[in-house]
């Protein structure tokens, strides 16, 4: 693939300043456009980002039959009447995540589906025993051959479900699958993201009976059929928070339009915490900084807690920090992957178990390092941006994965970014031509 022969190249240092606009949730998209085949009626689904997660979801739906008419960059209109088969296996499918909501729709719709175990980033072990225990309360026989999740009903019947741990992409599967069985769910112990609530008004778009998401019981009242609607998707709160990061730690004054300012509640709260200042506004939010960022501690934990997928930009704004600062990863136990890369640009960090201890340095220097997942990825763009000279950044196909036109959007701030082809070679000319 073209796009994993390409790297960033940064010369960092200068502060970030301007507006900059934030496309659709990526999570929120991809179990949206994988409810959307629920219904034999077209769907418009607008607010969609244009990454890679989200068009390789809908070519592995075209390749079961789905219709995908793209009217323009950000609205796509889908038709999943004409289904062939439930059985989705294209390799695309494979690498990534969300995959596995194509099974709670396709259960839902037509009481059968076949999907491959679901890929997405190595941020730690991802079991689905949650969704499976959900699909197999509402009556389905689930078995898993040879990397495939198989799942099959006669019929599926609502059921009252305890949730064993709080997880986002089983209580989206489970309320799809629900929203076509007969009766009543309830889903108690459910994730409260601001995506999981933006499937449920989704589903209840499209006629579904969907009540109490974002509190941590959902009840649902299956119906026979759901309908066409349209749709626009939620602003990507961890696109958000990512610009939000990049302007702490340049020392720069960023505007980040088309946000839901209370989704971003968490992260401002740190932000302020370590000494930015923070403006709301309806939906916008202005983040600036001008002295050097504070300590402090940081725990990942479900919605409304501080988000995991903000865990490592917090990491660089910490390790840039006056003091001494830890983080405790207590979602996915393998999200420290970048530490060894923000070691290599001068940062001062150990880590045991689940948590990093960090002892601020005054700055980084530029190095040559990669991308290890989406977060991570983006996060190291950042310390790039932040630091003195120039950092390449390889396996950038990750953070492609999930931010649109980020290198755009961030020259737009001014930031010194390129994107290169990495046969070319880069020499100090092509560092310079970019200064
Ligand atoms: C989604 C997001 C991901 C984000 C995460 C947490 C997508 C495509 N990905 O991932 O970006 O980091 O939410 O906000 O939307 N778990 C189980 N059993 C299960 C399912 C999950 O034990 O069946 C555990 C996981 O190991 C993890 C925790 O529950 O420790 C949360 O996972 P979950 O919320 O399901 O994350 P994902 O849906 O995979």
């Amino acid at each position: 693939m073209s796009e994993e022969k390409e790297r960033y190249v940064i010369n960092g240092g200068n502060p970030l300043v301007g507006e900059v606009e934030i496309g659709g949730a990526k999570n929120a998209a991809l179990a949206i456009v994988a409810a959307s085949i629920m219904t034999d009626e077209t769907v418009s689904i607008e607010n969609m980002p244009d990454v890679r997660d989200t068009n390789v979801m809908l070519e592995a739906m075209q390749s079961i039959g789905v219709n995908v008419d793209r009217i323009d960059r950000h609205t796509v209109k889908i038709n999943g009447s004409m289904v062939k088969n439930v059985n989705i296996d294209t390799e695309s499918i494979r690498k990534i995540r969300a995959s596995y909501y194509l099974m709670g729709a396709l259960l839902g719709k037509y009481k059968r589906a076949e999907v491959p175990l679901p890929g997405g980033c190595d941020i730690g072990s991802r079991p689905i025993d949650q969704h499976v225990k959900g699909f197999r309360a509402l009556g389905a026989t689930v078995s898993i051959e040879g990397g495939i999740v198989k799942a099959s009903a006669e019929k599926l019947v609502g059921a009252h479900i305890y949730m064993d741990v709080v997880t986002v992409g089983a209580t989206i599967n489970i309320m799809m699958a629900a929203s076509m069985a007969e009766g009543k769910t309830i889903i108690e112990n459910a994730a409260k993201e601001p995506h999981v609530v933006d499937v449920a008004n989704f589903l209840n778009s499209m006629g579904a009976n969907v009540k109490g998401a974002g509190t941590d019981i959902i009840r649902i009242s299956g119906v026979s059929k759901l309908k066409k609607c349209t749709y626009s998707v939620i602003p990507d709160q961890i696109e958000a928070g990512t610009f939000m990061y990049a302007a702490a730690v340049t020392k720069g004054d960023v505007l980040i339009k088309n946000v839901i300012p209370k989704h971003l509640e968490s992260i401002s709260a740190k932000l302020i915490e370590i000494g930015c200042q923070i403006q709301e506004f309806d939906d916008a939010v202005r983040v600036a900084a001008t002295k050097r960022l504070r300590p402090t501690q940081i725990k990942t934990l479900p919605y409304p807690g501080y988000p995991t997928d903000m865990q490592p930009q917090a990491g660089v704004a910490l390790a840039l920090s006056d003091g001494v600062s830890t983080i405790t990863e207590s979602i996915f136990e393998n999200r420290f992957k970048y530490i060894d890369e923000l070691v290599s640009m001068g940062a001062n960090v150990r880590v045991e178990g689940n948590t990093a201890f960090i002892e601020g340095v005054e700055g980084f220097s530029g190095a040559h390092i990669k991308a290890p997942d989406l977060r991570a990825g983006a996060a190291l763009v950042i310390a790039g941006l932040a630091a003195e000279g120039c950092t390449v950044i390889d396996d950038i196909y990750y953070i492609q994965r999930g931010y649109e036109d980020f290198d755009i959007k961030l020259r737009k701030l001014g930031a010194r970014i390129e994107v290169e082809k990495i046969s070319e070679k880069v020499t100090k000319a092509n560092f310079k031509a970019i200064s």
